[in-house]
Parts: C-alpha cells; structure tokens; sequence
C-alpha cells in the first residue's frame, strides 16, 4: 500500500478544523453586514394623530401612546430579550414571551422579568397640520 496516497490524521484534523472556522466567520461576517444593514437604515412614519383618537396603538417598531393631554412613542422591544410587544391588558402593555408588564403611560416596569422601562422615542412636531414624524 502507497502511504503517500492518504493524509495523516493529524492533517485531516487540521483541514477540518480550518474549513469550520472558515465557514463560521464567513457566516458570522454574513450576519453583522445582514444586521447593519438593517440598523442603518432608518425608517421614518409621519402619522396624523388627531385622527387616531385615544388609545394605545401598536406599529411595526414603536407603540404609540395617545391621551387628551399628550402622545407617547415607546419602543416596542422588550428589555427583557427584545421581544416585540404587541398587546394591551388592563392599561399595561404586555410582553408575550415572559410576561413582562409596562405601564402605558411612562414604559415603566410593572412587573418582571424586564427590569428597565421602555425606552422614549423622541418625535417631532408640525405646529401647522399636528402631524407627528418618528424616525426610527
Ligand atoms: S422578552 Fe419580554 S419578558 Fe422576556
């Protein structure tokens, strides 16, 4: 038998361990360009509240808070995990993947797991239509 034919075991090893972390970073490099891409490029929803009336109401990247007295823009990721908040119960939003609950007014924590509030999103204003911009 020719032993020059066959790589060694130590080299099989070597190749396989240098063909897995290449496929790794390559993905790993796949997923941060995926990821800031996304992050990069922000989206901006003009919204004329004045005919939404009051009530909480749920986007695709913010809930929208709206009372008599103000509006609210609130991040909808849990700061749990970051799940998407997508519901209302008693006033409270609430996160369907662990349960936590937010005040609707503020974003503050009610009850856990979350430990930190909702975060604010600042908004601007136009004075002439009312019409709000949120850019997130
Ligand atoms: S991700 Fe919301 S409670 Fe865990």
């Amino acid at each position: 038998m020719d032993r020059n034919k066959y790589i060694n075991r130590k080299a099989f090893l070597r190749i396989i361990t240098f063909g897995t972390a290449t496929a790794f970073v390559a993905l790993w490099a796949n997923m941060i360009g995926k990821h800031k891409h996304l992050s990069a490029k922000p989206v901006v929803t003009k919204l004329n509240t004045a005919k939404l009336g009051n009530g909480i109401f749920f986007f695709e990247r913010f809930i929208l808070v709206k009372s008599d007295a103000s509006v609210k823009v609130l991040s909808n990721r849990c700061t749990h995990a970051g799940c998407r908040i997508n519901q209302e119960i008693a006033g409270q939003l609430v996160c369907p993947c662990h349960g936590s609950r937010y005040e609707s007014a503020t974003g503050k924590v009610v009850q856990g797991p979350a430990g930190i509030a909702l975060s604010k999103i600042p908004y601007a204003t136009d004075a002439k239509t009312g019409e709000i911009t949120i850019t997130i």
